[in-house]
């Protein structure tokens, strides 16, 4: 029977696990044998007896330390880091988020391990994949908070409110980047009954951010900002300059921001500039979820709030984490549908002509096999 292991997730902020009660029970029916670190589920609010239930072992000290060893399957919500990449065993599997741009280090672990890494952020975007894609059910999830933070620190109603004491005129909110999370987000900052207008370079956007009750902002562009698979392409100086002066006045008179563009494999686009921040009204909120890849606006800093000119710029590096069970379900479920697919009568099998296998693995056979990756090792 493979030995699945689910390690407590030991980065600080990180509330997520990539198992839940619910797989477990799965894939103890399937004929896996499941390990989980006692409290790998505390943050989540799943309980070791709820593990236990499911089927799972339960274990801590020695007996956690041993169960890296021994594992067939190691299951990780937060990228590895190099020390515990080292305590995987020689061929197993990891499967997880890997960020491999940022960790070098732990790839040429887990590639000198000979170690099979599933990354979820490189399943291909395929509809048969669609039940794995983790970069999906987590984006929507930030696209979610992003909201409810803005309404949290933001001065006023998001909705209109006709009161005894008199009309209270509902919130302007400019979201920039209609992918998975901005859709989320104008989803929610609408229920919240909000005005929104949208922001995007693919002219493709347009018709989703109206059916969510959006306003989308147009973009006189001569060529398209759609790039390969459907992403955007990073714009020249000038045609940032020109999308910049077209956000500005929309910007400049919302009461809230939330940033959400990207391009692949490039820096966030800085689509909000120092003074246009000056140029907001005190008391206005910009949530900027590409703060990771450096950010859509100039002033915002990872795991920080900061305040300029009174505005509140917030750069929360993991926005899932805020919502930890349902993120974790998701991602469960993301997880189990990717393992599930390589059974071959009951034992897992790489079988690298299946496309989304394919894609996904980052290391195999002592090798890093994403181009990108291997390029920069
Ligand atoms: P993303 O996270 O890479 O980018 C977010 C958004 O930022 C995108 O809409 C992009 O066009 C926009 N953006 C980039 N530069 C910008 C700029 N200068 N100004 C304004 N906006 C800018 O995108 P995400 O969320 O990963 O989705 C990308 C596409 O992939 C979407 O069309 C989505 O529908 C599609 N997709 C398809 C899936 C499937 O078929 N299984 C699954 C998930 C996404």
């Amino acid at each position: 029977m493979p030995q699945v292991f689910v390690p407590k997730e030991i980065t600080e902020g990180e509330t997520r696990v990539a198992c839940t009660p619910e797989t477990t029970k799965r894939y103890v029916k399937e004929g896996f044998d499941v390990v989980v670190e006692s409290e790998a589920g505390k943050h989540a609010h799943f309980t070791d007896e709820q593990y236990r239930a499911a089927g799972a072992t339960v274990v801590s000290g020695a007996e956690a330390e041993a169960a890296w060893g021994n594992a067939d399957i190691v299951f990780r919500v937060y990228p590895i880091t190099p020390a515990e990449a080292s305590r995987i065993k020689e061929g197993a599997l990891l499967i997880g988020f890997i960020s491999p741009h940022k960790n070098l280090d732990s790839v040429r672990i887990l590639r000198d391990r000979k170690i099979s890494t599933l990354a979820m952020e490189l399943v291909p975007r395929i509809s048969r994949a669609q039940s794995m894609d983790a970069l999906s059910s987590q984006a929507s999830i930030s696209g979610y908070q992003a909201v409810l933070m803005a309404a949290t620190y933001l001065d006023k109603y998001f909705p209109l409110l006709m009161t005894a004491a008199g009309t209270i005129q509902p919130a302007k909110i400019v979201i920039m980047g209609a992918g998975v999370a901005g859709l989320q987000a104008i989803a929610t900052a609408r229920r919240l009954g909000a005005v929104v207008e949208v922001s995007d370079i693919r002219p493709a956007v347009k018709e989703q951010v109206e059916s969510l009750g959006g306003r989308f902002i147009d973009f006189p562009m001569d060529q398209s900002g759609e790039g390969e698979g459907g992403y955007a392409r990073e714009l020249t100086p000038e045609q940032l300059k020109a999308q910049q002066a077209i956000v500005r006045k929309k910007v400049v008179a919302a009461d809230a921001v939330i940033t959400t563009a990207l391009v692949p494999g490039r820096p966030a686009p800085k689509l909000i500039t120092k003074d246009m921040v000056e140029e907001m009204r005190e008391g206005a909120v910009i949530v900027d979820l590409a703060v990771e890849q450096g950010g859509n606006c100039e002033l915002s800093k990872s795991g920080e709030m900061v305040v300029v000119s009174g505005v509140t710029i917030i750069g929360h590096p993991n926005l899932p984490a805020a919502t930890p069970a349902d993120a974790s379900l998701l991602y469960g479920r993301n997880i189990q549908a990717l393992l599930l697919s390589t059974l071959s009568e009951g034992e897992v099998v790489l079988n690298l002509e299946d496309e989304v296998v394919a894609g996904a693995l980052l290391t195999h056979n002592g090798e890093v096999r994403h181009g990108p990756t291997a390029e920069a090792l």
